[in-house]
């Protein structure tokens, strides 16, 4: 155990959607022990999760203040190392600053922030105090979506001329028609989610997966986003148009209205020599589209994929690997670093990513309520 990371956790506790992917995640490269926490909101129940999962009760606390002061108290060698922030979107700041501020390193949730300037003072904290941050975009995690990066980066689609991705989930739609409904939901509440539900829950991972995969940046945005109902403040659908900073165009079309759909993101890129798709419930499969010539499917663990891809597979080609392994495969990036290793390429998504997101989101909700004009992604 002793050359393992000590990990504690904010949120992720029982009544958590994402903290299971990242428990599993964690015990994946056999890097981290979880140690403690604030593992809920409600105390009791944080305890409770604690129990379940035989940890010492005395790593559970009951906030992140009280957390930071009793782990700074022991010795160096039994602090916890390593913080995933897995709370509500509008705690993510807050926390993240105290932490990194305290020495932690941090894995966090995306929305990194609410904010673009929140996620910039981030930025220039984590450069001062020398820690890792590591933000969960989790799809940057999984093989074919390493596959894709690289093939592009090696020129196997030529010069990039169109980028098209695609967010589609329907489960708004159960919440979205009652109001009473509607209040259940913290995504749908400005307080706990922060500007944007839609283009900030899900939007931003498209946008990440196009800036991660093709290299490029996006440069400027136009957007026409959808509250459904007047009186329902925040975004639930939206389409963003884009300008590369290669002067090629794309699209990023989000929606949680999409009725009847799960997590259907996909994401094609089509250069001048051809194209290459991959999408996130079918993630074993990326297509390689050739002109004039059949396509090619691309499939994990084999050796006719880079390095990078290959590295980010753990087992003999046609055995499913799924979210969980990829979030895993971030977890390894971020403990290499953490381990004294430099940073590869690509590895997870940094604090910078985080920059680039909240960017984008203000971005695009600035375009949708100056009626859909062009606005640069600072
Ligand atoms: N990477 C991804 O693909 C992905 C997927 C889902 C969610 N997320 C992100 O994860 C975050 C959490 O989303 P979720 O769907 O798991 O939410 P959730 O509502 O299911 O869980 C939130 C958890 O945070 C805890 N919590 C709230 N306030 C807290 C506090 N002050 N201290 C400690 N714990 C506290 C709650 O008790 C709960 O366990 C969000 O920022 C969301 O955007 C990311």
């Amino acid at each position: 155990m002793d050359n393992k990371i000590k990990l504690g956790l904010i949120g992720g506790g029982l009544s958590s959607f994402i903290g299971i992917v990242h428990r599993v995640a964690a015990y994946m490269g056999e890097n981290y022990v979880l140690i403690g926490g604030v593992f809920d909101v409600d105390f009791d129940k944080g305890n409770q999760f604690a129990k379940q999962l035989d940890l010492d009760a005395s790593r559970s606390y009951p906030s992140l203040d009280i957390f930071i002061e009793r782990e700074l108290i022991l010795p160096v060698q039994d602090r916890i190392q390593v913080v995933s922030i897995l709370t509500p979107n509008f705690l993510h700041f807050e926390m993240a600053k105290k932490l990194i501020s305290a020495g932690f390193n941090v894995i966090c949730e995306k929305p990194i922030t609410v904010t673009a300037d929140e996620a910039r003072i981030l930025e220039k904290l984590v450069e001062e105090k020398g820690v890792v941050f590591g933000l969960t975009h989790t799809y940057t995690g999984y093989p074919m979506v390493r596959q894709m990066k690289s093939m592009i980066a090696q020129g196997k689609i030529g010069r990039i001329q169109k980028v098209d991705a695609q967010y589609y989930q329907g489960w708004i739609n159960p919440c979205i028609h009652q109001e009473e409904e509607r209040k259940k939901v913290w995504r749908l509440n400005p307080k706990m989610s922060g500007l944007s539900c839609c283009m900030g829950d899900i939007g931003v991972h498209a946008f990440n997966l196009i800036e991660y995969i093709t290299g490029l940046e996006i440069d400027k945005v136009l957007a026409d986003l959808d509250t459904l109902y007047p009186e329902n403040e925040l975004d639930v659908d939206g389409t963003t148009l884009l300008r590369m900073n290669n002067g090629s165009r794309g699209v990023i079309t989000a929606s949680q209205i999409a009725t009847g759909e799960e997590n259907n993101l996909s994401i094609a890129v089509y250069g001048d020599q051809g194209g290459l798709k991959w999408d996130q419930e079918h993630p074993m499969y990326l297509k390689h589209l050739i002109e004039g010539a059949p396509t090619q499917i691309y499939k994990p663990g084999n050796s006719y994929n880079s390095e990078f891809a290959l590295d980010s597979t753990k087992i003999a080609p046609g055995h499913p690997e799924g979210l969980f392994d990829a979030m895993g495969n971030i977890y390894n990036g971020v403990a290499a670093v953490v381990k004294g290793k430099p940073y590869r390429e690509g590895a997870f998504p940094t604090v910078h990513d985080g920059v680039r997101g909240m960017s984008f989101v203000e971005a695009v909700l600035s375009s949708s309520s100056q009626g859909q004009v062009w606005v640069e992604v600072s």
